[in-house]
């Protein structure tokens, strides 16, 4: 495997390799994982089209890199910890060989139903290993994956699947989830009377709720793998897969309406999960590995199941929340399994503080090595309570920058190995080429600057398409700036060329991590009876990062404010999750406007943020008078 950049004139070197000659850099990378071809030519792109190929010609299956390769090497080694909701139910330990031989199975089971290579099939299922084992079997049989978080609700479902076309689900009957439990078939059904495409569903029981099955149409897993013959299965070769195929989709949330389907590709992606993945934490074997979070999400595909299964590491996957039954569920989790590698969210960390040091204090964690933070910036506090209380002041922080659309990290310093520095992810991985813009798209040059992120050149889990909308895909990250990918980030360099991400610069928030479009949930308010407008936008929050402060036009009763909120705040849940709620709702008469009839946003944030002396020239505005209507209502 790629030897690793363990210092920072050894990153230096291979950096300016990468830039110089990407093909003989990558090629050379490449070269360590099991094809059934090697490539013809190791990169062809062009950002205008855009078109992005890496290994064309290269003929694959990742799972044979994630699974069959470590066979004999590593067959009894543990490939994946699973760790229970509930503290008193033992946790599940799958090897190489018994993951490998699960993941045979239900590829049959699926294969049994005719899902064939090409296929979209949507899993929405509580993070239970039967949802790797879903993920590895699709992959197995060139099915392509859309995994879709638990928490959205029927709408955003269904939207999902007539989207992609799916022909399957796999599902559970619930989850559970801290305190709760969660009614995932019953979401389904729901969702499913508005799609035609669907053809079967599997339904895995986790939670023994009743269910109803649908004849001819679900199946329970339990049944489905009753019938397969295991030596049979595991007979079965593995799809062969062109490394432009798609392996995933992955819908993610812009700043339109609509959420897009990030289409990542199977040799690229591989490439660029392991290679990350053993980078920036300095991944040494044997070590365990514990991203916390799930597998709905983008970090959960690259983090939990494709980089560290490529990389013949043992990844530990978790049911529950950071603070079920109580605030010291992970750390229990970390010392129970020897955890090497912690990875988790800023927002995390955050109510973690809030419960109080005492929780942390307790453990000793002398197992933990490597710290990992991902989903937003990181705040100052958090990065210093997360190195002195919970890596004890002896753990490398890694603060790993990435999106959906990049399939990996991007820039980040390497655990131990270049220095880190509190709230900077520091500087790009080997491949990448950021770039800090102005407005206008005029590069700013030099140190202690900031602007908008760019990249110059694709790396190989650069997303190639937005799934059946290929013009959207250049609309969004390749036209803003021509010749440039767009990440919708800002960014700061400072004097030593370290990059601080300073959040998004357009219509996205992000709320405990999860990425909200603002047109999405405005979408939703509008739906509710009497509302006849609304803008939504983030405002600082102490856990979430940011909160959603929605200013709403509402024409009815608005005596009873709190039900009312409750009863916007319940179209939303419906319509997309509940994940998407209003913190604030502020009933207005009308919003800041230009003559021309655009939203002045700018405004509605300042006051959301009460940052009311720096809300600048109001005089262009339509109706200035709204202003301080807006201001005297507060929440
Ligand atoms: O704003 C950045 C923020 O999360 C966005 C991507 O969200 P998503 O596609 O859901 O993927 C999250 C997991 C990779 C980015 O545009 N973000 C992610 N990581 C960081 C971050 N902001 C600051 N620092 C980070 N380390």
């Amino acid at each position: 495997m790629p030897s690793l950049m363990n210092n920072l004139e050894s990153r230096n070197l291979a950096y300016l390799q990468s830039l110089e000659n990407p093909e003989a850099f990558w090629g050379e990378i490449a070269d360590q994982f099991t094809w059934k071809r090697k490539w013809d030519k190791v990169l062809d792109w062009n950002f205008e089209t855009p078109s992005v190929r890496w290994f064309d010609g290269a003929q694959l299956n990742i799972t044979e890199n994630c699974l069959d390769r470590h066979l004999p090497d590593r067959g009894n080694d543990p490939a994946l910890i699973w760790e229970s909701n509930n503290p008193q139910e033992p946790s599940k330990t799958y090897t190489y060989r018994e993951l490998h031989e699960a993941v045979c199975i239900f590829a049959q089971a699926l294969r049994n139903e005719g899902i064939a290579k090409g296929d979209r099939v949507c899993i929405y299922m509580g993070m239970v290993p039967e949802l790797a084992i879903a993920v590895l079997a699709c992959a197995r049989i060139g099915a392509i994956h859309s995994v879709i978080f638990g928490g959205f609700s029927a709408q955003s479902v269904s939207d999902r699947v007539n989207d992609a076309q799916a022909v399957a689900i796999i599902t559970c009957d619930g989850a559970f989830r801290g305190a709760k439990d969660i009614a995932l078939k019953t979401v389904i059904d729901e969702a499913l009377t508005q799609c035609t495409s669907v053809k079967k569903v599997w339904v895995y029981q986790r939670t023994n709720t009743t269910i109803s099955l649908l004849s001819g149409r679900d199946i329970l897993w339990s049944d489905a793998i009753a019938a397969v013959d295991i030596n049979q299965a595991i007979a079965v070769p593995a799809e062969i897969m062109e490394a432009e195929d798609p392996l995933f989709i992955l819908y993610t949330s812009g700043s339109t309406g609509k959420p897009k389907g990030v289409v990542h590709t199977c040799a690229g992606y591989m490439v660029w999960t392991h290679y990350t993945f053993t980078q920036a934490f300095q991944y040494q074997p044997g070590w365990i590995h514990f991203c916390t979070a799930d597998i709905g999400w983008i970090t959960g595909h690259s983090y939990i199941l494709y980089g560290p299964l490529s990389a013949g590491a043992t990844t530990l996957m978790f049911e529950g929340t950071p603070t079920y039954p109580s605030p010291n569920r992970f750390w229990e989790v970390v010392e129970k399994h020897r955890v090497d590698i912690l990875y988790t969210a800023p927002t995390a960390i955050r109510s973690l503080i809030g419960a109080g040091d005492e929780w942390v204090e307790k453990h000793a964690m002398p197992s933990l090595k490597v710290l990992g933070t991902v989903g937003e910036p990181i705040n100052a506090e958090a990065w210093y309570w997360y190195h002195e209380k919970v890596g004890k002041g002896r753990c490398e922080i890694v603060d790993t920058w990435w999106q959906t659309e990049t399939g990996g990290v991007l820039i980040t310093n390497l655990a131990g190995a270049t220095p880190s520095k509190p709230t900077y992810a520091t500087l790009p991985l080997p491949g990448v080429e950021p770039l800090l813009v102005d407005e206008q798209g005029h590069e700013i040059f030099g140190n202690n600057v900031s602007g908008n992120l760019c990249i110059r050149r694709p790396w190989p889990g650069i997303l190639r398409t937005t799934w059946g909308d290929h013009e959207r895909c250049k609309q969004t990250y390749f036209s803003t700036y021509p010749g440039l990918y767009f990440t919708g980030d800002g960014a700061l360099r400072d004097e030593n060329g370290f990059y601080r991400i300073t959040g998004r610069v357009d219509d996205v928030l992000n709320v405990s991590g999860h990425r909200i479009g603002t047109a999405e949930v405005e979408n939703a308010i509008n739906l509710y009876p009497g509302v006849v407008e609304s803008a939504i936008v983030g405002y600082p929050h102490d856990i979430k990062g940011q909160g959603i402060y929605a200013y709403v036009i509402y024409q009815g009763d608005t005596t009873d404010r709190e039900s009312l909120a409750k009863g916007i705040n319940e179209v939303v849940s419906k319509t997309i999750g509940a994940i998407a709620k209003a913190d604030k709702i502020q009933v207005v008469s009308g919003l800041p406007k230009t003559r021309s009839g655009k939203i002045m946003r700018r405004i509605l944030r300042k006051i959301a943020e009460g940052e009311l002396a720096s809300l600048g020239d109001t005089t262009t505005l339509l109706d200035p008078a709204v202003v301080d209507e807006i201001i005297a209502g507060r929440r």
